[in-house]
């Protein structure tokens, strides 16, 4: 089969080769899946470019991708919930990183069937961005009447995140760019801040709960903003003990991101909040969630473009500007 592989380290033009490689095996308890799309997420690029060298080791060549849907074309001898045929949508974990393919081996408990409102590109939108939010509200007990803070709303990230936080019935403040303010607030956000033209600083006082999309500053910011006693869920700040020792990380690691941290314990203290870098765990339970969510019409896909999967290199490119409206998919059929 055709897969798109990792070479190296570096950037992402020349590190990426369309390789013809064996169809994958399957296991007792996992499903062969023809794919049909795949969507791409920032971590593709950052992990071509070494950025997660620490916590992600990679023996090259190595595949790519995480997000996909497409048909069950072979079962493991154990499998009971998906017989060939099916349609479904799933995404992988660290070890089976591989979508950007034209087959995948992936274990039953990782898949779902696809909803039966979407075509393969948009199920294949989801379930990255969908898992990491619903466990990031479950987290951090996002509940009705909370106000929330979701950073980058047009972003893969917010554009779910937004539905979502409205399904549960909480107030949702989010920031964009001054072109995408208009289509956000069709999703539902309570009050778009347009980041070029105003402060979400001067503007969001006293939050449940900051969503926190982009890092750096805007995590320590985030105690700016939240009340005494808050939550700042992060999907890319610094990595908290319980995240680390979920990485796999030893004593000498965590003693340095300890001290790393230090200037975020501080704000934590200050706030009596709780902080937590979330890191997503793929599994078919919460894609059911997505699934019923996006059949009742409380989510929709957000589909920002469609590259071939002859341009996937030019789908990753275009994640790593940073300006998505939404997802970015790969259609291999
Ligand atoms: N920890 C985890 O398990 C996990 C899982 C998934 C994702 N992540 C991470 O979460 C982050 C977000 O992912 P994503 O898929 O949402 O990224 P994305 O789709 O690439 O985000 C792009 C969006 O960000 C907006 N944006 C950029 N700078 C902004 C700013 N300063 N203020 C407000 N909006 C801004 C852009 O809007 P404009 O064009 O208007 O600027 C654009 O629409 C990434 O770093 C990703 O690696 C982590």
């Amino acid at each position: 089969m055709k897969a798109l592989q990792i070479k190296g380290y570096g950037d992402v033009e020349s590190n990426l080769a369309f390789n013809n490689i064996e169809n994958p095996s399957i296991k007792e308890n996992q499903v062969l899946i023809e794919i049909f799309a795949a969507s791409t997420n920032p971590i593709d690029y950052k992990i071509i470019e070494g950025l997660l060298k620490q916590v992600i080791k990679l023996n090259f060549p190595t595949g790519i991708g995480y997000d996909l849907s497409g048909i069950v074309r072979e079962t493991g001898k154990s499998v009971k919930g998906f017989k060939v045929g099916d349609e479904v949508f799933s995404s992988v974990p660290q070890e089976s990183r591989s979508s950007f393919a034209e087959f995948i081996a992936v274990d039953e408990n990782m898949v779902c069937l696809k909803p039966k409102n979407l075509n393969f590109e948009e199920a294949a939108s989801l379930p990255m961005v969908g898992l990491t939010t619903i466990q990031a509200f479950k987290r951090g007990n996002l509940k009705a009447g909370d106000r929330i803070l979701i950073h980058a709303g047009s972003g893969g990230i917010g554009s779910f995140a937004i539905q979502y936080a409205k399904n549960i019935g909480a107030y949702v403040y989010t920031t964009t760019g001054t072109a995408n303010v208009g289509w956000v607030k069709e999703l539902g956000a309570d009050r778009v801040i347009d980041y070029k033209t105003e402060n979400y600083l001067d503007l969001v006082k006293d939050v449940d709960f900051v969503y926190d999309t982009l890092g750096e500053q805007f995590t320590i910011d985030a105690f700016k903003v939240i009340k005494v006693g808050g939550k700042v869920i992060s999907l890319i700040g610094p990595v908290d003990d319980e995240t680390a020792k979920e990485f796999g990380l030893n004593l000498i690691a965590r003693i340095y991101l300890y001290f790393k941290r230090i200037k975020l314990t501080g704000k934590i203290k200050e706030k009596s909040a709780y902080y937590k870098l979330i890191s997503m765990k793929p599994n078919s339970e919460d894609l059911e969630i997505i699934k019923k969510l996006v059949e009742e019409n409380k989510v929709k896909s957000i589909i920002d473009k469609i590259f071939p999967f002859s341009e996937s290199v030019n789908a990753l490119l275009y994640q790593k500007s940073g300006r998505a409206k939404g997802k970015i998919i790969i259609k291999m059929k």
